[in-house]
């Protein structure tokens, strides 16, 4: 082993090894050793590869959180503190039957909170089911909402929120670009408290709300720090309701949220930097302060997913992925996702005919966890070249052995670690299970192209041809 090369074809520890001695030797700013600067791929400072300055800052936004079994109890005097007179309560259908929401509202009337209900809330929202909540949020003229659910239910009540605090807002003006203006926000909201019920999408943490475009068949949705609840109340109890498809679809959204968030672009290598920071974007890439949080929600997941999702009463796996499910959302409400999430808005928008175990809907439906991870193996063998170690590190955590790895393999090695961590998990055989086939890539490319936001945050770019073969390759998993 030489100071000048890694050798022919080192094992990880060996390559680790010489890339330690190689910084030591050719750094010549003061060397930073976060994570965030372990990538193995340089390029000239503060320029990207089209030429354009690229970010040199980053920024943390997170809504406030409480976490406790039995926390809800709390959200009644929470809206008394706030001076809440007048409050939209939004849930799913299902949920409104469920224990959730009635602790909820018995809160709210023993702190004599005036409230009304909203129950329409689409599970996987539209377009049109965001705008028939904006309006009865416009009409209720309330001074606070709280939402009560996964997701679908708030993100719904984000959007209600929005369009309501900015009524004269087409509603495109501030969904992402290219397919909306991807306007900033600059209105003042009112006070959103998030009560999640399941354990996947971080959605209380984070200033995003998604839904899927019907005029164009694909997901997209609305990105800013502004829209992010005030308060997200995380209380395990919810988690034992779940269903069991829902527990692992979830959590499978905590599984790539890490996944994805570890390995994006770095966040001084996105471009263009922004000239004033209201147009920083809430996805920034990977940054060292994210990483900490997908690291961890990766450790959780390895050690607590697949008992919460075989035990409905295990109480200590099941507060484990909910928590885990917050702290990937901190992570990646910051850093970003990128390929399995890009390309899972058209596997959910183009859906055919599809449904769900365990997802008591009346429209057919991928759900969202379960459309993000089934391209995870073939996206991750197509990432693991621009930061081997960081796929490993990955694949480690998720309890591949990793001593004698070999740099080339990395992608590889976390595919299969993925596709064995989804067979012991019942996950359905690749997209062809879920109606796919080949004659449907060009389609889900096309649905593909117009995720910039994300599919930018890639370390790696791609072509068509490229996402072509990605398509291809997740038809089957095992
Ligand atoms: N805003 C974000 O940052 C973000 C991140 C990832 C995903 N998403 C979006 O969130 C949506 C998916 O949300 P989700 O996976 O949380 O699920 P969900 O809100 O779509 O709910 C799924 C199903 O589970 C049921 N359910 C939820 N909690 C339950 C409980 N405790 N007991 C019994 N049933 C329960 C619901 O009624 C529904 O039928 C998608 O639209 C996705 O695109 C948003
Ligand atoms: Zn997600």
């Amino acid at each position: 082993m030489t100071d000048s090369s890694p050798g022919q074809n080192p094992t990880f520890k060996e390559w680790a090894e010489w890339k330690r001695s190689w910084r030591k030797n050719n750094q010549r700013t003061p060397r930073c050793q976060c994570p965030g600067h372990s990538h193995t791929y340089s390029q000239a400072p503060g320029l990207s590869p089209s030429g354009k300055t690229t970010d040199y800052a980053f920024e943390m936004a997170v809504s406030n959180i409480r976490y406790g079994a039995g926390v809800t109890k709390e959200v009644g005097m929470d809206l008394q503190n706030m001076g809440a007179k007048n409050v939209c309560l939004m849930t799913d259908k299902n949920l409104s039957q469920l224990p959730p929401v009635k602790t909820v509202m018995d809160s709210l009337v023993k702190n004599g909170i005036n409230f009304k209900l909203y129950d329409s809330v689409r599970v996987e929202p539209t377009d049109r089911s965001f705008m028939e909540a904006v309006e009865f949020a416009k009409k209720g003229a309330f001074d606070a909402y709280v939402a009560v659910g996964g997701g679908s239910t708030m993100d719904t009540c984000k959007a209600a929120n929005l369009y309501a605090s900015s009524p004269h807002s087409d509603f495109l003006d501030y969904v992402n670009a290219p397919i909306g203006k991807g306007k900033p926000v600059t209105v003042p909201l009112r006070p959103l408290i998030a009560v999640p019920t399941t354990s996947g999408t971080g959605s209380e943490t984070t200033g995003v709300a998604i839904f899927d475009y019907e005029h164009l068949k694909v997901k997209t949705g609305i990105a800013s720090r502004a829209i992010k609840p005030t308060l997200g109340l995380i209380d395990p109890l919810h988690t034992l309701h779940m269903p069991e498809r829902v527990v692992a679809n979830s959590g499978f959204d905590v599984l790539c949220h890490a996944l994805e968030s570890y390995t994006a672009l770095p966040y001084h290598m996105r471009s263009p930097c922004p000239s004033n920071p209201i147009t920083r974007p809430a996805y920034q890439g990977s940054n060292p302060i994210s990483d900490i949080w997908a690291v961890h929600a990766l450790q959780i997941v390895a050690k607590y997913l697949k008992r919460a999702v075989r035990n409905p009463d295990d109480l200590e796996a099941r507060s484990n992925m909910h928590l885990a499910s917050a702290f990937a959302g901190i992570g990646f409400g910051n850093a970003g996702v990128h390929l399995c999430h890009g390309m899972s808005y058209p596997i959910s928008g183009l859906v055919k005919k599809y449904k769900a175990k365990d997802y008591k809907v009346d429209h057919p439906l991928v759900p969202h966890g379960l459309s993000v991870v089934l391209t995870s193996p073939a996206v991750f063998t197509f990432t693991a070249q621009m930061s081997p170690e960081r796929h490993l590190e990955m694949a480690e955590i998720l309890g591949a052995d990793t001593r004698t790895a070999r740099i080339p393999d990395a992608g590889p090695i976390l595919a299969d670690t993925l596709r064995k961590f989804l067979f012991d998990l019942d996950v359905d055989d690749g997209l062809a299970a879920i109606g796919y086939s080949k004659a449907d890539i060009p389609a889900l490319v096309k649905g593909t192209l117009p995720q910039e936001r994300v599919t930018k945050l890639a370390p790696r770019p791609q072509s068509e041809e490229d996402l072509s073969v990605l398509f291809e390759a997740s038809m089957k998993l095992y």
